[in-house]
């Protein structure tokens, strides 16, 4: 265990991946802030630790996070945003509300946060890990505004990474591919066949099967602590191969 632990603000931490990516700072014995929309606390909160559910697209709400995590902690040591949602649905076929949707929930709201959370990052360990997705570097039927909104959530991430340099403050963003999180289990449970749906996807990407949320949890992991410390500005993608193919 590093000597200070570090003081870490994880978002959409009530579930999935955003859960897995708590328990591995728990772990390493540092401390969590948590946030998510789902009222009630995750089952893995601990004593000790703090969860503040709210809306994130919510400007007072994150006014509200950020001043938690000045009171509890006073810096920030590593900001990670796994808050997102997906919505399917052709280019023509989609409204224009649900596409505003899903780029405030996808880029709109990291940007928000980013931006208030900034002043409190520590200017020695100070790193920000946004969580885009696959669907941000490569295209699929259905998936445009998702796609659209990832993709300018890794050059918002790149662009921040820049920005923030000279202030010593780092900005790096992972490329999740299919991950097994009550997200993806949902969206197979409402095909006829799930395990047949879960086999057809598994067989196109190169691993040959999806991620568990602890394998896309540790790479973040290494980005957000200071055993990365001249990694600023990348986009990792985590896909078993997927955008490699
Ligand atoms: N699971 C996958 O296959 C996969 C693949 C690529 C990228 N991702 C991305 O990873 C991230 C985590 O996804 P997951 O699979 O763990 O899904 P999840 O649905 O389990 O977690 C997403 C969390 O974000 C929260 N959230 C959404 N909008 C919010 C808002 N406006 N304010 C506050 N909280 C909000 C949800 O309440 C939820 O807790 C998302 O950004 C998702 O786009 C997931």
């Amino acid at each position: 265990m590093r000597e200070l632990p570090l003081r870490v603000v994880i978002t959409g931490a009530s579930s999935g991946i955003g859960e897995a990516v708590a328990e591995r700072f728990r772990r390493a014995g540092d401390r969590v802030l948590l946030t998510g929309r789902r009222a009630a606390a995750p089952v893995t909160v601990r004593a000790g630790e703090r969860y503040l559910p709210g809306d994130l697209g919510d400007e007072s709400f994150v006014a509200r996070l950020v001043g938690e995590a000045a009171n509890e902690f006073g810096e920030i040591d590593a900001l990670v945003l796994c808050h997102g949602l997906q919505s399917e649905g052709s280019l023509t076929g989609m409204s224009v509300a649900e596409a505003s949707r899903v780029i405030d929930a996808n880029l709109l709201s990291v940007f928000s946060v980013v931006r208030s959370a900034v002043p409190l990052m520590s200017r020695e360990r100070g790193s920000i890990v946004c969580v885009a997705s696959r669907l941000g570097m490569v295209g699929m039927p259905g998936q445009v505004l998702y796609s659209a909104a990832k993709g300018g959530l890794i050059m918002f991430a790149r662009a921040a990474a820049v920005e923030l340099a000279p202030e010593g403050v780092r900005v790096n963003v992972v490329a999740p591919g299919l991950t097994m999180t009550p997200l993806i289990r949902d969206g197979f449970a409402r095909h006829d066949d799930p395990e047949a749906y879960a086999a057809e996807r598994a067989a196109t990407i190169p691993l040959g099967r999806l991620a568990e949320p602890a394998e896309i949890a540790e790479p973040i992991y290494f980005l957000a602590s200071p055993a990365s410390s001249y990694v600023t500005g990348v986009v990792l993608p985590i896909d078993g191969g997927y955008t490699a193919a």
